[in-house]
């Protein structure tokens, strides 16, 4: 007996970006569970959405490791890929608040597309075996009857879609120029629990247990689809083990609403009422985005062919959420700040980049 302490020996070191952020969280507890052999790395700067809360159930487990750090500082980055050895890298974190973003454009540019560009760079240079970038269905822009798939162009309309849409160009090119294996996913609208509540889900949920109304903005005829979080996991783990290099795959599912009817659907679940009228008296219809895309009709014909579908029907996970929130509302320190219509922010933000 040496007396040394065992120190495990791994089979493969993953670094998950942004993962105490809602969709990563999920990714990260998953991966920590089902991957004993992994180790996951999880780096997040703990922004105003971020909540450890979200990753109590694996926070003591052995193969999990978190950092705070901030994915737009290249020194700290490329030390972290020399001294943690990683081997594959999913990139979650960004600025994700479409409505925010409005206000904090260059914000989201420098997080999304400058952050991701020393990400992707740092990966290049230590050798990762695969880079997944996250993004989103938005970079598409808005359509009303044509179905986008991978090979459709980017029209983005909003900061936020553009920032994503530009940081796909610069993980793109590495796989252009250096055969680097990239693979990017866009994925439809996710619900489900560890939202930060600026969310439309969490917010209309949030302001009914409050006994407040839904605030739909503009028409509220807007369409989005909605994947259940589970589900999205799935997908994940599905591109980490299939997902072809230099690849794009959409993450979509058929099933869609409206934002008036999402508010329906709630005020009936949450305040157990069907009248038309009583539903009209937790609607407030109040000012639009400056851009509001109509949908994002999504083929994800591609992802089935990997073997991925969605599974968790809409009353299940919209069930399983509302009951989340009656307990975690307050996990965030700001809660209270996310349930106005619009974010409460000054009209010029402080830039603290470089
Ligand atoms: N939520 C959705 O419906 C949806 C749909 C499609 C794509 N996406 C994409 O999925 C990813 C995750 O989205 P989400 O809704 O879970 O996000 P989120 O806003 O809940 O979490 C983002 C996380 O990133 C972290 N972060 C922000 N800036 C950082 C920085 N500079 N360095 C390190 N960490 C930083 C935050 O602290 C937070 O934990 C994003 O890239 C988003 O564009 C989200």
């Amino acid at each position: 007996m040496s007396g040394l302490a065992e120190v495990p020996v791994f089979e493969k070191r993953l670094l998950v970006t942004g993962g105490a952020g809602f969709i990563a969280s999920h990714v990260v507890v998953s991966l920590v569970k089902n991957y004993p052999n992994y180790l996951i790395i999880n780096l997040d700067k703990l922004d105003y959405c971020a909540s450890l809360k979200n990753l109590e159930t694996v926070s003591e487990k052995e193969n999990y490791k978190f950092i705070q750090g901030d994915i737009c500082e290249p020194d700290f980055i490329k030390q972290l890929f020399e001294t943690e050895k990683i081997d594959i890298v999913l990139h979650f974190a960004a600025q994700t608040h479409v409505d925010l973003s409005f206000w904090h454009a260059l914000e989201f540019t420098y997080v999304n597309v400058y952050g991701t560009n020393v990400l992707v760079a740092a990966a290049h240079e230590a050798n990762v075996e695969k880079f997944v970038y996250v993004s989103t269905d938005e970079v598409y822009g808005g359509s009303t009857d044509e179905e986008f798939d991978e090979s459709s162009p980017k029209r983005p309309t909003n900061p936020y879609a553009s920032s994503k849409a530009a940081a796909e160009c610069f993980v793109q090119s590495y796989w252009e120029r250096y055969q680097f294996p990239v693979v990017i996913t866009r994925s439809s609208n996710v619900y489900g629990p560890h939202q930060y509540p600026e969310k439309v889900i969490p917010k209309f949920i949030s302001l009914l247990q409050q006994n407040r109304k839904c605030c739909i903005h503009g028409s509220g005829l807007q369409r989005r689809n909605f994947l259940y979080a589970t589900d999205v996991v799935e997908a994940f783990l599905t591109v980490l083990k299939e997902g072809k290099p230099g690849e794009i795959y959409n993450i979509g599912t058929n099933f869609e609403m409206s934002i008036a009817q999402l508010a329906k659907e709630l005020i009936h679940l949450i305040k157990k009422t069907s009248s038309e009228s009583e539903m009209e008296h937790w609607m407030d219809y109040v000012k639009d985005r400056p851009t509001n895309d109509l949908r994002y009709p999504m083929n994800s014909e591609k992802m089935h062919n990997l073997g991925w579908r969605p599974k968790v029907p809409w009353k299940e996970g919209i069930k399983k959420t509302i009951e989340w929130y009656k307990e975690n509302f307050h996990n965030w320190k700001n809660s209270e700040k996310a349930l106005e219509p619009f974010p409460v922010t000054e009209p010029f933000a402080q830039l603290s980049g470089p």
